[in-house]
C-alpha cells in the first residue's frame, strides 16, 4: 500500500494524476486543498480517498494532513509559492515523511535556450523568480525530492513526453499536455527510487520553436 497526500488536490494535473493512482487499488490518497467545493464529491471513495482542509503555507496544517504518509505531491500555485515550499518542507521534516514530488516550471534555472527562452522569460517575468525561490527551498533541503518543470501546458488527451535531467540541462521543446505530467507523476510513486533528488524538465517531443504553437 502507497500512502500518498496531493497538496493542491483540485489543480488540473492532480486530478488528472488523482486518476490514474485510484486506478491501482493499492494506493491511498490524503486530498489536501483549501476549497473542498471544488472537488466533485460524489466520486470521492472514502475507502481511499480522504478530504484534508488547509492551507499549504501553514505548515502546521500540512503536517496535520501529511502523518504517516509514504510520498507527498505537491501541485500548488500562487504568488507565495516559496512560503509554501518552505511549510512543506517543515511539516515534512517534523513529521519525518522524505518523498517530495514538487511541481515547478520551465524557465526556473534560465535553462531554456535560443529564441524561445527568451520569449518565456519575458512573458513569465517575476513568476520564474518566485517559482525559484520556491523550488531552492526543496532543493536544498535533505529531502527526496523529484522537481518537476513542465513545458508549456496543455489539456490535449494524450501521453506523450521525454525529460531532460539536470536543473541546468538545456530544457526541450515548448510544450506537454497535462496527462503526460499527471503520468510521468505516476511512475515517480509506482517507482520509489526513480529520479530522486533529480530535477526533471518535461516536454512533449518535436516541439520545439520560438513559441508554443499557439501563440
Ligand atoms: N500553465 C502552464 O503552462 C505551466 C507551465 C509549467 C508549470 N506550471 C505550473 O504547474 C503547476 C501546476 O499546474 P496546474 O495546471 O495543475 O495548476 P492549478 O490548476 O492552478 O493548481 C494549483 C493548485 O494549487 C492550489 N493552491 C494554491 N495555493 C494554495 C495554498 N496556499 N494551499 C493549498 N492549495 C493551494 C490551488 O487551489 P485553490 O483552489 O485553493 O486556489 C490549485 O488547486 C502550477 O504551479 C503552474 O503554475 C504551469
Amino acid at each position: 500500500m502507497t500512502k500518498v497526500a496531493v497538496l493542491g488536490a483540485s489543480g488540473q494535473i492532480a486530478k488528472l494524476a488523482e486518476e490514474l493512482l485510484l486506478e491501482d487499488d493499492s494506493n491511498e490518497l490524503v486530498l489536501f486543498l483549501r476549497h473542498p467545493n471544488k472537488l466533485d464529491k460524489s466520486k470521492i471513495d472514502e475507502k481511499c480517498e480522504k478530504i484534508v482542509i488547509g492551507d499549504a503555507s501553514r505548515s502546521d496544517e500540512v503536517a496535520n494532513a501529511i502523518k504517516g504518509v509514504d510520498i507527498v505531491y505537491a501541485n500548488l500555485a500562487g504568488g507565495n509559492i516559496e512560503e509554501q515550499a518552505k511549510a512543506v518542507v517543515k511539516a515534512m521534516d517534523d513529521e519525518n515523511v522524505k518523498r517530495l514530488i514538487w511541481i515547478s516550471s520551465l524557465g526556473v534555472y534560465d535553462e531554456v535556450p535560443g529564441k524561445f527562452g527568451d520569449w518565456n522569460k519575458n512573458i513569465l517575468g517575476s513568476y520564474l523568480r518566485t517559482y525559484r525561490a520556491a523550488a531552492d527551498q526543496i532543493t536544498t533541503s535533505d529531502l527526496d525530492y523529484t522537481v518537476i518543470r513542465p513545458a508549456w501546458l496543455t489539456n490535449k488527451d494524450e501521453i506523450d513526453y521525454e525529460t531532460t535531467h539536470g536543473a541546468h540541462t538545456p530544457f526541450k521543446g515548448t510544450e506537454v499536455s497535462r496527462k503526460s505530467v499527471a503520468s510521468y507523476i505516476n511512475e515517480l510513486i509506482k517507482n520509489p527510487t526513480k529520479d530522486v533528488r533529480d530535477n526533471v524538465g518535461l516536454n512533449k517531443p518535436n516541439t520545439d520553436g520560438d513559441k508554443p504553437a499557439w501563440y
